[in-house]
């Protein structure tokens, strides 16, 4: 199948590297600091979520909730994200997601062309710690987007900034948001972990580097 597409566009957290879970756990500390516990479900909720819209999703389990302003929120989400960038600071090559040098390599013997539609603002600083930023031909910056997945926007961004027709591309992603994003940006879906949204699933990266080799 890979000879039939022109551009890969990749999500990167839950994708290329595991750092839902530190994602999840950032906001469990920050729920337990404001004195409520977070479900662990609420992990599947908050992939491919903007830092904002995370954050609504996070208090929506207060059992006091309370009216928040928006520096109020501001000053919630940096700190989540202080305790998040705590996690991945050391992170290097051996974070990555096994098989990711080896996908990209691939990607790049066949002539894909190869961009990045993460949501998240921390992407370029993990792609430098995990050596590889030279893979990628554009990196979509979230904050140029207006609407966040499940919005067409960030892969609609990433095909022009590859030069390519929506159709030229496949699309990877853990979250059903991201799934529909791609759907409804007309890239071809392919979906890493447990998803119900998408046809073609792989367990983890390596499964869909076996099926593409
Ligand atoms: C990714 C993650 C989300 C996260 C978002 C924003 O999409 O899956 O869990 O909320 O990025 O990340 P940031 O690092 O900017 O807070
Ligand atoms: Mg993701």
């Amino acid at each position: 199948m890979i000879k039939k597409y022109k551009g890969f566009v990749f999500d990167l957290d839950g994708v290329l590297t595991e750092t839902s879970n530190a994602h999840f756990e950032a906001w469990r500390e920050l729920a337990t600091e404001m004195g409520f516990e977070l479900p662990g479900h609420v992990i599947d909720e908050v992939r491919g979520i903007s830092r904002l819209e995370s954050l609504d999703i996070v208090l929506s389990y207060d059992h006091k909730p309370k009216e928040y302003s928006y520096d109020e929120k501001v000053a919630l989400a940096t700190r989540k994200n202080n305790l998040y960038l705590d996690k991945i600071k050391a992170y290097s090559q051996a974070d990555l997601s096994e098989g990711t040098i080896e996908l990209l390599e691939l990607l790049k013997s066949n002539h894909i062309r190869i961009a990045l539609a993460s949501a998240s603002n921390n992407a370029p600083f993990l792609l430098d710690a995990m050596k590889i930023k030279h893979y990628f031909d554009a990196v979509v910056d979230p904050k140029s987007i207006s609407n966040g997945k499940p919005a067409p926007d960030i892969f609609l961004k990433a095909c022009e900034m590859l030069d390519l027709e929506p159709h030229e591309c496949v699309g990877i992603e853990d979250a059903e948001a991201g799934i529909e994003s791609i759907k409804s940006a007309g890239l071809y879906p392919i979906g890493i972990g447990k998803l119900s949204n998408c046809e073609e699933v792989y367990p983890d990266l390596k499964s869909l580097l076996s099926h593409l080799l």
